[in-house]
């Protein structure tokens, strides 16, 4: 249950980080202005980061004691094991969760503390004075490695998504014979929405869609 709703909180989290990323295709003057309002929170900002955490913590907690668990349940491994149903990213839940976690600690200091690419601190604030996150983004994806690595960051967290939503219903006691599959093709196609929407953000500054606010 635990695993679930933190789950849900983290999910709430990837839709409204995508659909304030997305702002991009807007302009600066949008994406900028984000940025800024997100910052004006102040005190309420730095709360919901602490809940992320938490969310976070209690979901990666939570998992590996149940693969523990599950693991001392069953001390001798089975001879011959055929995953007759079990999908490819069900069995790997752990590998794909523990890849966005590096990810994301990547993705932090990439954007959020900007300690990995020097240009960022040459950037000019925007002409309303405000820190131009618009041009950061598009100098930190022009290098090919870094949109690279966001893109295999991104593809894990949707295939981690796409077992992942399905078990929500399944934690939450709903398994029906009609809408358990309905519910699991939705959550295949709800995590690839996720990739789509936010894997287009690196291949458009890729080629040239978008393009810096200011010369570096
Ligand atoms: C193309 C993909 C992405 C872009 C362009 C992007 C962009 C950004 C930017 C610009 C910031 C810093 C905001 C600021 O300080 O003004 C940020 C912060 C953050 N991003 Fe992303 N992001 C992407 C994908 C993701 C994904 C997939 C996740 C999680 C799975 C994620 C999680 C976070 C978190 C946790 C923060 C810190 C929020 C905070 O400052 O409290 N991002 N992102």
């Amino acid at each position: 249950m635990i695993v679930a709703v933190t789950g849900v909180v983290l999910i709430a989290f990837v839709v409204g980080h995508l659909l304030g990323n997305l702002q991009i295709f807007l302009g600066p003057d949008w994406v900028n202005s984000y940025a800024e309002h997100l910052r004006a929170l102040g005190p309420l900002l730095w709360a919901i980061r602490a809940f992320l955490l938490v969310s976070v913590l209690l979901h990666i907690f939570y998992t590996i004691s149940l693969a523990i668990e599950n693991r001392r349940a069953r001390p001798v491994q089975y001879e011959r094991k055929d995953n007759v149903k079990a999908t490819f990213a069900s069995r790997y839940m752990a590998m794909s969760g523990l890849i966005v976690l590096a990810f994301i600690l990547y993705h932090l200091a990439h954007f959020t503390v900007r300690v990995t690419d020097p240009r960022f601190l040459l950037l000019k604030a925007d002409p309303l004075n405000r820190y131009d996150v618009y041009s950061m983004m598009v100098y930190g994806f022009q290098n090919i490695f870094v949109s690279a690595f966001y893109i295999i960051g991104m593809f894990l967290l949707a295939l981690h998504l796409s077992h992942g939503t399905s078990s929500f219903f399944q934690s939450l006691g709903l398994n029906d014979k009609k809408l358990t599959p309905r519910l699991a093709l939705a959550g295949r196609i709800f995590a690839w929405l996720i990739f789509v929407g936010y894997t287009s953000i690196p291949i458009a500054v890729l080629f040239h869609l978008v393009k810096p606010a200011q010369e570096l």
